[in-house]
C-alpha cells in the first residue's frame, strides 16, 4: 500500500493519499476531501497547494535551486543561451545539432506579423503601456490563424508555439515604436533573436542598431533567467485560462496581463519608479528602508522578497554579476544605479529583511540592467513576458497532454449574508421609490 496521511474531523478519518515527486517533495492527494467529508481545504494564495504535476522546472526555495528540466540554472546561464533554453522546455531534452537549427529557422520565419495586425498599433494612444498592447495583440493573434484554434497538442499545437514565441518581440518592439510616433522596423532573417529584438527596438529607417555583444548578451540572459518559474501567478493564470480549453493565443494574452502586476513581472519597472521616488523626495537609502519597515502607506522595497526563496534567488545570484559587467562595460554611473546599491546594502544587513528572508529577486538586477542599457522603463515587464514566453508554453501544452487536467474551479468558505428576503423600494429607507427603476419590478 502506498503512504497516506489520515485526517480526522468530527470523529470521521480520511485517508489522503501521497504523491512523491522524484525530488522527493510530498503532496497529499485532498480531492476526495469534500465528498467524503463535506469540507475544503482553504489556502489563500495557493501557498500550499499544488495544482498540478509537472516535469518542466524544479524550485527549493530554502537551497535557492532552480531547474529547468533538470538542468541548474546556473549551468544554462554560463554554457547555453534563450532559443536553446526554449527548445529545452518546450521538447523536455537538449537539442542535437540539426533539432536545434530547425527549431531556431522555424523561430525566425515566424517573426513577421501579418500586415494587418500592424495598423491595429496605429489604433492605440501614444501612451498605451505596453504590457496592456501585448495583452491585446496577443489574443488577436487567434483571428489570424483560425485553424490552429483548436490545436491543444501534437505539431499544430506546437507550431503555435513557434508562432508566439517568434511575433512576441515584435509585438513589443512595434508597441515601443508606436509610443515614439515612429516607423516599425521589420525582423532580419540575418540576425538572432535577441539582436532582432534590438534591432527593432533601437534601429530606424536612417540609422542600423548595433548593439554591444555585452548588450546582447546581457538580454539574452535574461530572456534565459526568466523563461519558467513553476505554478507563479502569470504562468497559473495560463493553466487556468487553458483548462477551459480556451485556445492558446488566449491563455498566453492573459498570462501576460497577469505578469504585469507590480507584485509579479511588474516589479522591475516599479523598481526604477521606487528610485526615482528617493531621489525626488531627497530620501537616503536607509531613510527610505525605514519607511518601508514603518510599513508606511503600504510601501515595499521593491525588488525583494519572494513568495518562493527564503534564501537566495538563484537567478538574482547570476544576473546581479551580469548586472555588474554590464555597469562597467558601458560605464554607467549615476545615482540612480548608487541608490540601488545603497538600498541592497542596507537592506541585506538590517534585521526586519533578515528575519523575514526578503533578499534582492530577479527583478532587483533585472531593472538595474534594462535601466543601464537605456531600455525604457514602461518596457520593462514587456521584456520579461518575452522572457517568460517558453515557460508558458511548455506549461499549457503539458496541461494539455495531462489525462489528470480538468477545467481549473477552486472553491471558497463563503462569508456573506445567510438567505434574506427581498424588500421593496417603498419599504426601504425613507420608502421613496427611485427615479431611474429596475425594469418595473422593486416597488
Ligand atoms: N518589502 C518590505 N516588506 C516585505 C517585502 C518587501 N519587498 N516583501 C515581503 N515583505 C514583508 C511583508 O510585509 C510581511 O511582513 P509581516 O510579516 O510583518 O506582515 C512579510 O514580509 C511576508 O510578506 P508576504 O506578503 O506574506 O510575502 P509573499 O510571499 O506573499 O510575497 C512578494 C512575495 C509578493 C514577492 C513580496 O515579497 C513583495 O511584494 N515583493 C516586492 C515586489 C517584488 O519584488 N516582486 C517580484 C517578485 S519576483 C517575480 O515575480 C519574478
Amino acid at each position: 500500500m502506498s503512504e497516506f496521511a489520515e485526517l480526522t474531523f468530527r470523529g470521521r478519518t480520511i485517508r489522503l493519499p501521497a504523491t512523491v515527486g522524484t525530488e522527493g517533495e510530498i503532496g497529499l492527494d485532498v480531492s476526495a476531501l469534500r465528498d467524503e467529508m463535506g469540507v475544503i481545504t482553504l489556502d489563500p494564495g495557493y501557498g500550499n497547494t499544488g495544482s498540478c504535476q509537472s516535469s518542466i522546472a524544479f524550485i527549493d526555495g530554502d537551497q535557492g535551486i532552480l531547474r529547468y528540466r533538470g538542468y541548474d540554472i546556473a549551468d544554462l546561464a554560463e554554457h547555453s543561451a534563450f532559443l536553446e533554453v526554449a527548445y529545452l522546455l518546450l521538447h523536455g531534452n537538449l537539442p542535437e545539432a540539426d533539432q536545434f537549427d530547425e527549431f531556431a529557422e522555424g523561430v525566425m520565419d515566424n517573426m513577421l506579423v501579418h500586415e494587418n495586425l500592424r495598423h491595429f498599433f496605429n489604433a492605440f494612444p501614444r501612451d498605451a503601456h505596453p504590457m496592456a498592447v501585448a495583452a491585446a495583440v496577443v489574443a488577436s493573434l487567434a483571428t489570424f490563424y483560425p485553424e490552429s484554434m483548436g490545436a491543444r497538442r501534437g505539431p499544430d499545437a506546437m507550431e503555435s508555439c513557434r508562432r508566439l514565441l517568434a511575433k512576441l518581440p515584435t509585438i513589443v518592439a512595434w508597441s515601443y515604436k508606436q509610443s515614439r510616433g515612429v516607423p516599425v522596423t521589420y525582423p532580419r532573417c540575418d540576425l538572432g533573436y535577441v539582436q532582432n529584438f534590438l534591432h527593432m527596438m533601437f534601429s530606424t529607417p536612417y540609422r542600423t542598431y548595433e548593439p554591444d555583444p555585452a548588450v546582447s548578451r546581457a538580454m539574452d540572459l535574461m530572456f534565459l533567467l526568466h523563461a519558467d518559474h513553476e505554478q507563479n501567478c502569470s504562468t497559473s493564470t495560463v493553466r487556468m485560462v487553458g483548462s477551459s480549453q480556451a485556445n492558446m493565443f488566449a491563455s498566453i494574452s492573459a498570462g501576460v496581463s497577469a505578469l504585469w502586476g507590480p507584485l509579479h513581472g511588474g516589479a522591475n519597472q516599479a523598481l526604477i519608479e521606487m528610485l526615482q521616488y528617493i531621489q525626488l523626495a531627497g530620501l537616503t537609502a536607509r531613510q527610505f528602508v525605514d519607511k518601508v519597515k514603518n510599513k508606511e502607506a503600504g510601501i515595499r522595497l521593491m525588488g525583494f522578497g519572494h513568495r518562493v526563496y527564503k534564501n537566495y534567488d538563484p537567478r538574482a545570484m547570476v544576473l546581479k554579476k551580469a548586472a555588474g559587467d554590464v555597469l562597467q562595460k558601458l560605464g554607467v554611473q549615476g545615482r540612480l544605479m548608487d541608490t540601488a546599491m545603497e538600498l541592497e546594502q542596507v537592506a541585506l544587513s538590517d534585521p526586519y529583511f533578515l528575519e523575514r528572508k526578503l533578499y534582492p529577486n530577479v527583478d532587483f538586477y533585472s531593472g538595474i540592467i534594462l535601466h543601464a542599457i537605456g531600455m525604457p522603463t514602461n518596457m520593462f515587464t514587456a521584456i520579461f513576458a518575452i522572457g517568460r514566453m517558453p515557460g508558458w508554453l511548455s506549461q499549457w501544452m503539458e496541461m494539455n497532454s495531462d489525462p489528470q487536467t480538468r477545467i481549473a474551479r477552486p472553491r471558497q468558505i463563503y462569508t456573506g449574508a445567510t438567505q434574506r428576503t427581498y424588500v421593496p423600494f417603498r419599504q426601504r429607507g425613507d420608502g421613496r421609490i427611485p427615479n431611474r427603476r429596475p425594469c418595473s419590478a422593486g416597488e
